[in-house]
């Protein structure tokens, strides 16, 4: 647990190992199923950082449940860029459905609070969000998180899904970019 790795130029120390992820996950997941159980729930899995949690997360749901995937970037490097694109939009129709956004990382909440109206305007009988990680100190857009696995400091990580620079979502734990 304690090799240094190298994507691109930066140098990443182990944060969080796949153990300590999946028991989060399991948590999240046992909490769902109970509080959904009877009700058929859609999860709206935001790509790409959030495939590694929403399948792991999926794989675990024992109650009757869609899933569906939209697409939307901000991030250039290691820094937020500022504008969220839709690259793959919404394909499903969320009217009356009992909705949860599946997210790898909530940092500025700038992604979530951009695609939220395009959830509400379509009525959906509910909506939950649920995050792998939350860098709170991060924060310029606020948006309410029902489910968080992990708070963590306002450092760049990657692994499990998360990139930088497209590289590193490969990784089965999760890296912390590594002080000088
Ligand atoms: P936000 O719009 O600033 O909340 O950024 C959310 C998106 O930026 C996430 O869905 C990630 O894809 C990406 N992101 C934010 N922080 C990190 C990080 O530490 N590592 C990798 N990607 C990140
Ligand atoms: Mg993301």
């Amino acid at each position: 647990m304690s090799e240094i790795i190298h994507v691109h130029d930066k140098s990443f120390v182990p944060y969080l190992s796949s153990g300590e992820i999946i028991e989060k996950v399991k948590v999240l997941a046992d909490h769902i199923n109970h509080e959904y159980k009877g009700r058929k729930p859609l999860f709206i899995s935001i790509l790409n950082g959030s495939f590694m949690f929403s399948s792991d997360l999926f794989k675990l749901i024992n109650i009757d449940a869609e899933i569906c995937f939209i697409k939307l970037a901000s991030y250039k490097g290691t820094r937020s860029s500022g504008q969220v694109i839709t690259a793959i939009g919404l394909d499903t129709d969320l009217t009356d459905r009992d909705i949860i956004i599946v997210e790898d990382i909530i940092d500025t909440g700038k992604t979530l609070s951009q695609f939220l109206p395009q959830v509400y305007n379509q009525r959906p009988s509910s909506l939950k969000i649920a995050v792998l990680l939350h860098k709170p100190d991060a924060t310029i857009f606020p948006v309410k998180i029902d489910y968080t696995c992990f708070t963590i400091p306002n450092k760049f990580v990657v692994g499990y899904g998360l990139d930088y620079n497209g590289l590193g979502r490969n990784l089965a734990q999760l890296y912390q970019l590594k002080e000088d």
